[in-house]
């Protein structure tokens, strides 16, 4: 920890546009005060950007507004001046075809707000998947002060006595009705169940994980992740962040000074003790790409291959957020962390302390809940990257939500060549089909879909399902909801649309699957490979125009994060010339 605070006054980029009595400052300054702003407020405090992803058609974010007023409370108590921005909101449930998409664009229009515009901090008030990804890309790439808060997890949904969590149950239910083990009445009264307040999902699905990276990165504050939306404490949380913010841009305490090499090893081990989500590789390939660090998919390997899956939490365990946010949360994660010398301790954090100083008097008050190592789900919780013919450049799976049995598996092929092709044929009785084969998907990866859609925990073929068997095999160039389980190879890469050899695999094939060893294998020989990828037309054809068409052109492979290729690299808050 180096980290040296600036000296405190000084000028503010912030004052570009308000200091002084230039024509162009009574133009910038004028038109703010017909909000009723007194002359002082211009005086060279901190003026500090909420950046709040609040939409309607993001309801796992739709409380953001409501919380944006007490972190405006936090940033006029520390003597900054709130500005409240509405930016782009990739929600999850809502885009089509897939928020990935999105998530791209979403970046580069909060970078170039943050940048634009007269702020010289930023809170970024996010929670559903792309939502927290995407402005912190943008901050790193802008590199002001800036601080996550997130809207924190939903309640436990409960249905019939039982816990039931988001999206992981909505994958359970509706295998369940395909079986014909549960009825479609039923299954409409547990829709409700399952969204019981404001606030992301639930279970350790990709909101949850994500904002625990954050906090993990040292980009929030130490406790924010697990707080549920409702919690009074989560308002406190979030007057806290105001205050903090405001205190971040006195020191010039910038995401390059914390969202170092160390702090992505402290998130990549975070994940594995989290059972976090396969989706948090995409997206911290792409905020590393944004600061300039060097973070491969042999770093998510590396890292993770010792670290125990300690957090019982939906989809791999037992419980949900909420029960996490009592036993303590994440602070007892990285305390473990610390203590089993899996952390880098004096990596630097949005408090100014390092991540040591703020979890090590952390405790566990359930140990049900945040599990003992010796009971961990599974001593090698971080995500397995699997390279070999199939996947020349890595393919990920989540051992902690995959069947042991399945770890190992050699099995004929059952190809679909898209996800129209699975859907039109998966549940016809007469697929030859059975539990002993791998499903293989093509063409949902980033270029293929497009945007790498969350498709590939195929669901089981039905006559499969009703042999009371739940996983097999599947492997595909999507990418899986955080909130669900299975023996699922994910990622892989290059991705069919690009001509990597996912392409050329036909119904019939034999694959391997050897998790231990890190190894997926086509059996088949280099110069058959050779051969097929020669004859091979690529299907997807680039769209027309449009951002699709940018999004096809521009969108790397998701083993290095799927970001833009012109948008890696932290570009700085210099501002051009003024347009007055
Ligand atoms: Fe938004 Fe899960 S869909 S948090």
């Amino acid at each position: 920890m180096s980290f040296k605070p600036a000296e405190w006054p000084r000028k503010l980029r912030s004052q570009h546009w308000y200091g002084g009595n230039s024509r162009d400052t009574i133009y910038h300054r004028g038109w703010l005060k017909n909000q009723g702003y007194p002359h002082d407020l211009f005086d060279g405090r901190p003026v500090i950007g909420i950046l709040n992803t609040w939409s309607d058609l993001t309801p796992c974010n739709g409380h953001l507004r409501e919380l944006a007023e007490k972190v405006k409370a936090g940033i006029w108590e520390a003597g900054g001046f709130p500005v409240e921005v509405p930016v782009f909101s990739a929600s999850e449930n809502t885009f089509r075809p897939t928020a990935m998409m999105y998530r791209n664009l979403a970046a580069m229009a909060v970078e170039e707000a943050m940048r634009g515009q007269p702020i010289d901090g930023a809170v970024l008030m996010v929670g559903c998947d792309k939502t927290t990804p995407s402005l912190l890309m943008a901050a790193a790439s802008v590199d002001i002060p800036s601080i996550v808060v997130t809207g924190g997890p939903m309640l436990n949904g409960w249905f019939r006595g039982e816990r039931i969590g988001s999206g992981t149950h909505l994958w359970k239910f509706s295998e369940a009705v395909k079986a014909g083990e549960m009825t479609q009445d039923e299954f409409l009264e547990a829709e409700q169940a399952m969204s019981r307040s404001s606030g992301t999902c639930n279970t350790m699905g990709t909101a949850s994980t994500m904002a625990s990276m954050a906090e993990a990165l040292g980009m929030a504050l130490s406790g924010n992740a697990a707080i549920p939306a409702v919690d009074s404490r989560r308002r406190v949380m979030a007057q806290m962040t105001g205050r903090r913010i405001v205190q971040m841009v006195k020191d010039d305490l910038k995401p390059s000074d914390i969202m170092t090499k160390e702090a992505f090893e402290n998130a990549i081990r975070c994940n594995g003790a989290i059972g976090g989500s396969t989706n948090a590789v995409v997206h911290l390939l792409a905020m590393a790409g944004r600061t300039g660090i060097e973070l491969t998919l042999d770093d998510w390997d590396r890292c993770g291959r010792d670290v125990a899956t300690i957090v019982n939490l939906m989809p791999s365990g037992k419980y949900l957020m909420e029960e996490f946010f009592y036993a303590g949360g994440l602070p007892v994660v990285l305390k473990h962390l610390g203590e089993a010398g899996l952390l880098h301790k004096d990596a630097l954090t949005v408090s100014g302390e390092s991540i040591w100083d703020e979890v090590k008097d952390a405790k566990n008050w359930n140990e049900d809940v945040i599990l003992p190592v010796e009971k961990a789900l599974t001593q090698q919780g971080g995500i397995a990257v699997l390279k070999g013919n199939l996947a020349p450049l890595g393919a990920v799976l989540k051992p902690s939500a995959a069947s042991p049995h399945l770890m190992q598996h050699r099995g004929r092929a059952v190809v679909f060549e898209d996800i129209d092709d699975y859907k039109a044929r998966i549940n016809d009785d007469a697929l030859d089909i059975d539990e002993t084969c791998i499903m293989v998907m093509k063409n949902c990866g980033p270029k293929g879909y497009p945007g790498m859609a969350e498709v590939g925990n195929m669901g089981l073929p039905p006559k499969v399902l009703k042999k009371g068997i739940t996983d097999m095999v599947r492997i595909s160039d999507a990418r899986m909801s955080g909130t669900a389980y299975g023996t699922v190879v994910l990622h892989t890469s290059p991705e069919a649309a690009r001509g990597g050899p996912l392409a050329i695999v036909r119904t019939g094939d034999f694959i391997e699957l050897d998790v231990p060893n890190r190894r997926l294998h086509l059996d088949l020989s280099d110069e058959e490979i050779a051969a097929r990828l020669a004859d091979w037309k690529n299907p997807v054809e680039p769209p027309a125009s449009g951002y699709a068409r940018m999004f096809h052109e521009h969108v790397e492979g998701a083993d290095t994060g799927a970001d833009f290729d012109f948008l890696k690299g932290c570009r700085g808050s210099e501002v051009g010339r003024d347009s007055h």
